[in-house]
């Protein structure tokens, strides 16, 4: 199985080197393929559990309970419970539909019964120590309701309570509408739509079991405040020591309206809004006083001041670090143009956010005037400040703002300055790839030289990709795909990650189910310890057995590992001390006819380098370039018209860097046409078998495919892949018969003939 993998690794992921056609843009992409590609069916002998979903789709929200050991999963008319460790288990689920009469009017209103006029579960908030919120799209009626677990570590008990709350504000009305929310002290912060239509887009703070009076939102229909807005995510962080200064921030994407009237692009966005905003007293009553926005930025500097822009948030996580004011901010960006699709990943601090939010203001004098910087007066308290009972007796609340300081919040949300990513780019871009981010988890990873941000990414298309971005003592970055998974068994978008740093597992939802995933997979880098090294997996080392998990030091002995440089000199003793290089397998060739060589890298090497010592003995051993008759394809080497002068032993080495394995070793020999005995033909079907003679068209033959090593490579390679799988279970057979068939051989070639 490891195998399998690993032979498909090397088909379909040669790195590759992109250079898009455009006169103004000239950025190169270097792109390295994963060390370790796994379909689905590798996986599920793996360490991964999965839950194929119930009656419904569409699990759009998870919430894991790390502690109690439950997973909820909101679907199409229902909410689900399972046990995080035993995903294949049917679970409980409760069935919470909308009401009779919403559903009828969502029909009338010319919407689809099958993926609109049903309650779907879109939010599921903790709420005290016994109950969970949720809230459903009910038919495009929004509804709230308290789920009802229990507080114990035995069985949740799992009642949906009556009766229903409004949930306007709270959750949109579609099913498809990018939405945000997040339940803290009793309060729903959300960004979502409160129309039928979704026009009304605004980020609302509501009462949970307050009257539908008690809100607060951003201006209604007025684009400086939110044009056309797209919610990506909602987090509370406290902003100081100081309670009254504790903030929420969202993050989303939106049209920009400082990128003029006609030009329909879009920007991202972090805003903030206090915590203790009640709105303003005669004026902007029920709005945010404190809300501020300002562009993120995600883009690779070009020459010439040309940057590549990623603009368009996709994901956003945050990842807590020992500092509860600091956490540092991850977000997925991305771009399609006629040029180029791809996707981004920045990282920023909140020192950045915060330093947008204290810079100047940007300004629009009227309608036919231009964004300019603020440089007018500011009033106090400067706007965007939280009141504090504390520091500021005289501004208690909101509400005691002066009124010159609501009349210029009135005007003035958007930051003049934008918030840069941190090292001023993307510590990962991927362009053109076969698919696009959506979804980011973050895991910070306590390994040998300290700690890494271990990306785990999931894909448009069904995947889940881990990735580490390394900082080379001389201060470079490099981008590291470990691992491509595909975890579901046909392509579908991830629609949302949850991570469990204690229990070491990743949930991964899409239309198709649940799956839950170990965080590493060690085992499959390799069996020896230049392997392991060579993966640089800040989760993995090599504990002088096995590639295994990496603990910190303390508890276990000596680990070798290096994920800054994978340089397994420095970690594994040399190759003359491990196991000798593989015999020489005998391989016959008929002359005119074509040769395949079979060699795969193994996952953490980028290439490979073939030698030939010819039989002739006056020729020296020589590394084989390849030319028209001779091809190195990613599988192994081709051979398409044998001479005799190709007799010898083929040397495959797979290379990292400097280092090198000798992977596999054949000798070659090349039977004159006129040599073959008629006995031959009765034993074809037993030579089939017996791996030699091999021709490139016998393994087309024998799988009943086209292609060539040309066009259909990929088609090939994954052909190549179906027959090591069937060849691995002959291969108890072949070995028992090698000796058998040497003797046969030397019947048919006797003195003289191959070793
Ligand atoms: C949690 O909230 C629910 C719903 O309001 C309430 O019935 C329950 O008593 C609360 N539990 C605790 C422990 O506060
Ligand atoms: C060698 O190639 C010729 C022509 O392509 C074919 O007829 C013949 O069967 C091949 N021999 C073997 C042993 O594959």
């Amino acid at each position: 199985m490891c195998f399998a993998a690993v032979l498909l690794l090397v088909c379909l992921l040669p790195p590759a080197s992109l250079q898009p056609q455009t006169g103004t843009w000239t950025q190169t992409w270097t792109q390295t393929g994963p060390r370790l590609q796994l379909s689905h069916s590798d996986l599920k002998t793996g360490s991964v559990s999965s839950w194929k979903g119930g009656v419904s789709g569409g699990y759009q929200v998870l919430l894991v309970d790390e502690d109690r050991g439950w997973i909820l999963v909101g679907g199409k008319d229902h909410i689900y419970l399972l046990d995080p460790d035993r995903l294949d288990l049917p679970g409980r689920r409760i069935r919470w539909t909308a009401a009779p009469e919403n559903v009828e009017r969502c029909r009338l209103a010319g919407k689809s019964l099958e993926s609109d006029c049903a309650n779907f579960v879109r939010l599921l908030q903790p709420f005290n120590k016994t109950h969970v919120y949720a809230c459903g799209t009910g038919a495009f009626h929004p509804q709230c309701s308290y789920l009802h677990l229990g507080g114990h570590l035995e069985e949740p008990v799992f009642v949906l309570s009556h009766p229903l709350e409004s949930g306007r504000g709270k959750c949109p009305f579609s099913p498809r509408e990018p939405f945000t929310a997040r339940l803290t002290d009793g309060e729903l912060y959300s960004g979502t739509s409160v129309d039928f239509m979704g026009a009304n887009a605004a980020i609302f703070r509501t009462a949970v079991q307050g009257s539908s009076q008690d809100y607060i939102r951003t201006e209604a229909f007025d684009h400086n405040w939110l044009n056309e807005p797209d919610f990506v995510g909602s987090f509370s962080i406290p902003d100081t020591h100081s309670p009254d200064d504790d903030k929420v921030y969202f993050f989303f994407r939106e049209k920009a309206v400082e990128a003029g009237q006609w030009d329909r692009r879009v920007h991202s966005r972090v805003a903030r809004v206090c915590k203790n905003d009640v709105g303003g007293k005669r004026s902007l009553i029920n709005r945010w006083t404190t809300f501020l926005k300002a562009r993120l930025v995600c883009s690779v500097p070009g020459p010439a001041g040309v940057d590549t822009h990623f603009d368009e948030l996709e994901d956003i996580f945050v990842l807590e670090t020992k500092d509860p004011q600091n956490p540092t901010v991850y977000g997925v960006f991305s771009t399609s143009s006629s040029i180029f699709r791809g996707s981004a990943v920045c990282v920023f601090s909140m020192a950045s956010i915060r330093a947008a939010f204290n810079g100047p203001f940007a300004h629009k004098e009227g309608p036919d005037y231009r964004w300019v910087e603020y440089k007018g007066r500011i009033p106090y308290p400067r706007p965007g400040t939280c009141p504090s009972e504390t520091y500021d007796p005289q501004h208690q609340s909101t509400q005691d703002f002066p009124d010159e300081v609501v009349s210029f919040m009135r005007q003035h949300q958007l930051m003049w300055e934008p918030v840069l990513p941190l090292g001023g780019r993307p510590v990962l871009t991927r362009v053109n790839a076969p698919y696009m981010i959506r979804r980011v988890v973050v895991d910070r990873v306590e390994a040998e030289e300290g700690p890494y941000d271990v990306l785990h990414l999931g894909t448009d298309d069904g995947k889940v990709v881990k990735a580490v971005s390394v900082i080379k003592d001389n201060g470079e970055t490099e981008e590291i795909i470990l691992e491509e998974l595909t975890v579901f068994q046909s392509p579908t978008p991830i629609l949302s990650m949850q991570l469990s740093t204690k229990r070491h597992q990743l949930f991964v939802s899409s239309d198709l189910g649940l799956v839950q995933l170990g965080l590493q997979r060690c085992e499959f880098y390799g069996s020896d310890c230049a392997d392991c090294c060579l993966a640089r997996d800040p989760y993995c080392s090599w504990d002088g057995q096995t590639c295994s998990r990496y603990f910190p030091p303390g508890k276990r002995r000596a680990r070798r590992q290096d994920v800054k440089y994978g340089d397994p000199w420095s970690q594994c003793p040399p190759p003359e001390d491990g196991p000798a290089p593989p015999a020489a397998r005998p391989v016959y060739g008929v002359e005119a006819n074509a040769t395949f060589l079979e060699c795969s890298p193994r996952p953490a090497q980028a290439g490979l380098r073939w030698t030939v010592q010819p039989d002739d003995p006056q020729g020296a051993e020589r590394q084989i370039q390849g030319d028209g008759r001779v091809l190195q394809m990613k599988g192994g080497l081709l051979i398409q018209v044998l001479v005799p002068g190709d007799s010898g032993l083929y040397t495959c080495r797979g290379q990292d860097g400097s280092y090198s394995q000798v992977q596999v070793r054949y000798r070659l020999r090349v039977v004159p046409t006129g040599s073959l005995g008629p006995a031959r033909g009765s034993n074809h079907a037993l030579d089939r078998d017996l791996d030699p003679p091999r021709s490139y068209k016998d393994l087309h033959l024998d799988l009943g495919g086209p292609g060539g090593p040309g066009p259909g490579l990929d088609q090939y390679c994954e052909q190549l892949w179906y027959r090591e799988r069937r060849q691995k279970q002959k291969l108890q057979k072949l070995l028992k018969q090698e000796s058998r068939k040497k003797a046969r051989v030397r019947r048919h070639f006797p003195p003289g003939g191959p070793q």
